[in-house]
C-alpha cells in the first residue's frame, strides 16, 4: 500500500519528468554548460555521494573538471544543477545574491529549521537579522564580552577529561553551551544537556538527504524540533516579562526596533543553535587530527602555546593580546579550514537565465557554487591537497593570490560567525595542548558526506601534561 510521502514522491518525479520534456526544447537554444545528467530522476547523485563517503571525493569533481572545465551540468537531489569549480564565478554567485541568485533548500531542510532561520530568509529582513548577527559576533565584542566565557567553559569541560575521550562529541558539548551562553545568558546545566539531547535528534534529521520523507530519523527530528521550539518560546515568554534586559542576543532581538514575533526569534535561535553547534566542533577535531597527523606542526604549535602559558598563570584568563599572538595558530586555522572544508559549498538557485564564462544558466535552475574545488586546486594552492599550514606564514596574499579563499562563503551571506569560529578554535586548541598529550585510540577515517567528519568521531587516549611532566622529574 502507498503511504502519503510515497505518494507525494511519486507525483513530484513523475510532474518533474514532464517539466523535463516540456522544458527540454527551451534549453537547446540556451548554450547550457557542458557536463552529463547522469540517469533519469537520480542523474549523478549516487556517484556524488558514493565519492563523498570516502576519504578522497576529489576524483568525481576532477574528472568532470577534467572533461567540461570548471563550469559543468550535473544532476544531483532531484535536479539539473550547475557545478562551480572556478573561483570568479563563485565570487560572482555570491555577490549577486538576492540579485540574480537566492539561497535555495530543500522542504525537509526548512521544515527542521524553520522558516525564519537565517539560513532562509530573504531580502531586507535577512539583511537587518544578518547584520544584528554580525553585531553579536564582531570582534569588539569577542573581546570585550565572549572571550572570558569561550575560555571558561572550555576550561570547565576540559577539567573533565581523562583516559578516552570521543573528542567529536566533547567539542559538540562545548559548541552547543557556548552558543546557548551567548544567545540567552544560560551556564551549562541539566536544562542545557536535556536542550542538547534533542537537538542532536533534530541535526540527525539533516542527513537524512537526499530521501528525507521516507526516514523514521526526519520524522524523529520533525517532533524533537517541536519539543526545542517550544522550550525556547517559553524562555523567550519569559524574558520579555522581565524588567531589566541582559547583554545577550535574544536581549537584543527582543529591544530591536523591529518587533520580531515569538516564532520568529525561536526560528532564529533554533537555527543559530545548528550553525555553532556542528560546524565549529567539526573544526575542532579535524584541526587535532590533522596536527596529530603532522608532528612537526603540532610541535611548533606547542612551543608558540607554551610561551604563552610561561607568561601567565595558567590558571588565569586569556587575554585578547593571548589570542592575537598566537600567529602560527592562525595559520593552522587558516589551512584546517581550507583543506576540510565544513561548509563545502552554497547551493542557489538562478532568479533569471544568467550568462557567464559564455554560457548560460537557466532560470530556476540550482546552481551549487564548491569552495572545496577551489580551495584544492593546485592551480591556486601549491601541494593543494596537503595540510601545510606554513603557507600561510609570513604573508597571506602567497597563499592564497587572488583571494580564492572562502571557508565562510561571502557577500550578503557570509558566515556571521567567521571570528568567533577562529577564536574559540584558537583558545581550544591553547587550552587542550597545554593541558595535555594525547594519542589516537583508533584508526579513524575522514567522510564528507552527508557533513564533513570522521566515522568514529575522533577517539583519542589523553593524559595530562603536568601528570607527565612529575615523571620525567622524578625518574
Ligand atoms: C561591533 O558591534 C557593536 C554593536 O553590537 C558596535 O558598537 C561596534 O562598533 C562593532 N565593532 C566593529 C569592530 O564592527
Ligand atoms: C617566513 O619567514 C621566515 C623568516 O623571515 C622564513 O624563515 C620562512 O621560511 C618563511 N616562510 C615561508 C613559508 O615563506
Ligand atoms: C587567514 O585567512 C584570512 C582570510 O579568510 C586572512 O584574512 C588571514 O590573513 C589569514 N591568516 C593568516 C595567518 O594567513
Amino acid at each position: 500500500m502507498a503511504s502519503l510521502p510515497t505518494l507525494i514522491f511519486l507525483l513530484t518525479t513523475i510532474s518533474t519528468v514532464f517539466l523535463l520534456l516540456l522544458r527540454k526544447s527551451r534549453y537547446r537554444r540556451l548554450r547550457l554548460p557542458p557536463g552529463s545528467l547522469g540517469f533519469p530522476l537520480i542523474g549523478e547523485t549516487l556517484q556524488l555521494i558514493s565519492a563523498y563517503k570516502s576519504e578522497n571525493p576529489e576524483p568525481f569533481i576532477d574528472r568532470r573538471v577534467n572533461r567540461y572545465g570548471p563550469i559543468f551540468t550535473t544532476h544531483v537531489f532531484g535536479e539539473p544543477t550547475v557545478f562551480s569549480a572556478d573561483p570568479v564565478t563563485n565570487r560572482f554567485i555570491l555577490q549577486n545574491e538576492g540579485r540574480l541568485f537566492e539561497s535555495s533548500y530543500p522542504g525537509s531542510i526548512s521544515n527542521l529549521l524553520g522558516k525564519h532561520s537565517l539560513l532562509l530568509m530573504k531580502g531586507g529582513l535577512h539583511k537587518r537579522m544578518h547584520s544584528l548577527t554580525m553585531s553579536f559576533t564582531n570582534s569588539s565584542i569577542i573581546k570585550n564580552h565572549l572571550l572570558l566565557d569561550i575560555d571558561r567553559l572550555i576550561r570547565l569541560n576540559l577539567d573533565a577529561w581523562s583516559d578516552r575521550v570521543l573528542l567529536m562529541e566533547e567539542a559538540k558539548k562545548i559548541t552547543f553551551e557556548l552558543t546557548v551562553k551567548q544567545l540567552m545568558s544560560f551556564d551549562p546545566d541539566e536544562w542545557t544537556e536535556s536542550l542538547r539531547k534533542e537537538y542532536v535528534l533534530v541535526i540527525e534529521g539533516f542527513f537524512t538527504l537526499p530521501f528525507p520523507l521516507f526516514s523514521t530519523t526526519y520524522r524523529r527530528a520533525i517532533k524533537a524540533r517541536t519539543k526545542v521550539a517550544e522550550a525556547l518560546s517559553e524562555i523567550v515568554r519569559k524574558r520579555r516579562k522581565e524588567s531589566e534586559s541582559k547583554n545577550d542576543m535574544l536581549g537584543a532581538l527582543l529591544a530591536s526596533g523591529d518587533h520580531f514575533p515569538n516564532e520568529e526569534i525561536v526560528d532564529f535561535m533554533l537555527a543559530m543553535l545548528v550553525a555553532g553547534y556542528e560546524t565549529t566542533s567539526t573544526i575542532m577535531t579535524l584541526a587535532v587530527k590533522f596536527l596529530t597527523e603532522t608532528p612537526q606542526a603540532m610541535a611548533q604549535l606547542k612551543e608558540e602555546h607554551d610561551q604563552i602559558r610561561a607568561r601567565s598563570d595558567p590558571e588565569a584568563a586569556l587575554e585578547w593580546a593571548d589570542y592575537k599572538s598566537m600567529a602560527f595558530t592562525q595559520c593552522v586555522v587558516n589551512e584546517t579550514l581550507r583543506v576540510a572544508n565544513i561548509i563545502s559549498g552554497v547551493f542557489r538557485r538562478a532568479m533569471t537565465d544568467i550568462d557567464i564564462k559564455g554560457y548560460t544558466i537557466p532560470k530556476g535552475w540550482k546552481v551549487f557554487a564548491s569552495f572545496r574545488a577551489v580551495h584544492l586546486n593546485p592551480e591556486h594552492f601549491k601541494d593543494a591537497r596537503t595540510f601545510n599550514p606554513w603557507r600561510w606564514q609570513n604573508n597571506s596574499e602567497a597563499a592564497s593570490p587572488g583571494n580564492v579563499y572562502t571557508p565562510f562563503g561571502g557577500g550578503p551571506r557570509l558566515c556571521p560567525g567567521y571570528e568567533l569560529a577562529r577564536v574559540v578554535l584558537s583558545i581550544f586548541l591553547h587550552r587542550f595542548v597545554t593541558r595535555f598529550s594525547w594519542v589516537p585510540a583508533e584508526e579513524d577515517k575522514l567522510v564528507f558526506f552527508p557533513t564533513t567528519r570522521t566515522q568514529k568521531r575522533y577517539p583519542i587516549l589523553v593524559k595530562r601534561r603536568e601528570e607527565s611532566r612529575q615523571c620525567i622529574y622524578e625518574k
